[in-house]
């Protein structure tokens, strides 16, 4: 990269931190808040550009295994069709390429059980800051023609979730949000919204997104999770940290939640009170 050292425009910033193809996808939204705030810390271009492209790598890319293959992907549950054994196999296959996904192979069927046990058969989802979880779709024991709303912040994964949607059975629509952006439209009333392993990630960009965004949320159910986990198996002081963060937002809100406990994350049901 030619070392810039003149102060440049919050948009030029954006525009040459988006100039490779790893960021050209990303939420232009999430991209601007980030750039203009380590804009905010120093002053040299270059310097600006490298730890906005390093936060936003933290926030999404860095739990991918590689490069996303979304046509190769596509193409191969295209091929497997009407054949669902075959799709869950590539569902699988393809689920392992992102950390969150990956870790809850172990107990997928166990997990969506839970969820199901708690909320009960289910026709509209909204699966926020989803990564590749909506190709756990075949283990939710979702209504014929469910709405699934899956938003994150590329915009070749939304396109690869669209041509997706129909294989998968589900009416669904894909979107790139900025979750973290106070105002950010987060769709009409769902039965419920999953928010696994998503609240760290947006207190990060934004310290008080996490209630900002429960109270934006129309849903009568939310199932939110946080990671449990660290590199030495179950982490009591991680739990309790992040069960303690969630009192917190609950008790802002007066809502309660059920906790079940999994190998890799802790699930919280909540019941949106106001909905019931
Ligand atoms: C820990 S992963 C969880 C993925 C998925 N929910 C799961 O559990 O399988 C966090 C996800 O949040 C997304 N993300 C990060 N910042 C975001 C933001 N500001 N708005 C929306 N999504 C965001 C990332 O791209 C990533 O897919």
């Amino acid at each position: 990269m030619k070392s810039r050292k003149e102060p440049l425009s919050l948009d030029e910033l954006v525009r040459l931190v988006q100039s490779t193809r790893k960021y050209s996808t990303l939420s232009p939204s999430l991209v601007r808040e980030i750039t203009a705030e380590e804009a905010s810390k120093r002053t040299k271009p270059d310097d600006i550009i490298k730890h906005a492209r390093s936060r936003l790598h933290q926030a999404a890319a860095a739990y991918f295994t590689g490069t996303p293959q979304y046509d190769t992907w596509l193409k191969e549950l295209a091929e497997a069709g009407s054949d669902k054994t075959r799709v869950r196999e590539v569902c699988l296959e393809v689920m392992r390429r992102h950390a969150s996904t990956n870790e809850r192979l172990e107990y997928l069927s166990e997990f969506y059980s839970a969820i199901a046990r708690h909320i009960g058969k289910v026709s509209s989802v909204a699966d926020m800051a989803c990564g590749l979880n909506p190709l756990a779709i075949p283990w939710m024991d979702l209504d014929a023609g469910c709405q699934y709303l899956a938003l994150d912040v590329y915009s070749d994964m939304a396109s690869f979730f669209e041509s997706v949607f129909p294989i998968l059975g589900v009416d669904g629509r894909a979107v790139v949000g900025n979750l973290a952006e106070p105002g950010e439209e987060v769709g009409s009333e769902f039965d419920v919204v999953f928010l696994f392993k998503t609240l760290p990630c947006l207190e990060q960009v934004r310290k008080g997104s996490s209630l900002r965004l429960l109270r934006r949320l129309r849903a009568r159910f939310m199932a939110i999770t946080y990671p449990a986990l660290s590199l030495g198996g179950r982490d009591k002081g991680m739990e309790e940290f992040y069960d303690a963060q969630l009192a917190n937002l609950l008790d802002e809100l007066g809502w309660s939640a059920k906790r079940t406990d999994f190998p890799r994350e802790t699930l919280y049901i909540v019941e949106n009170p106001a909905r019931l």
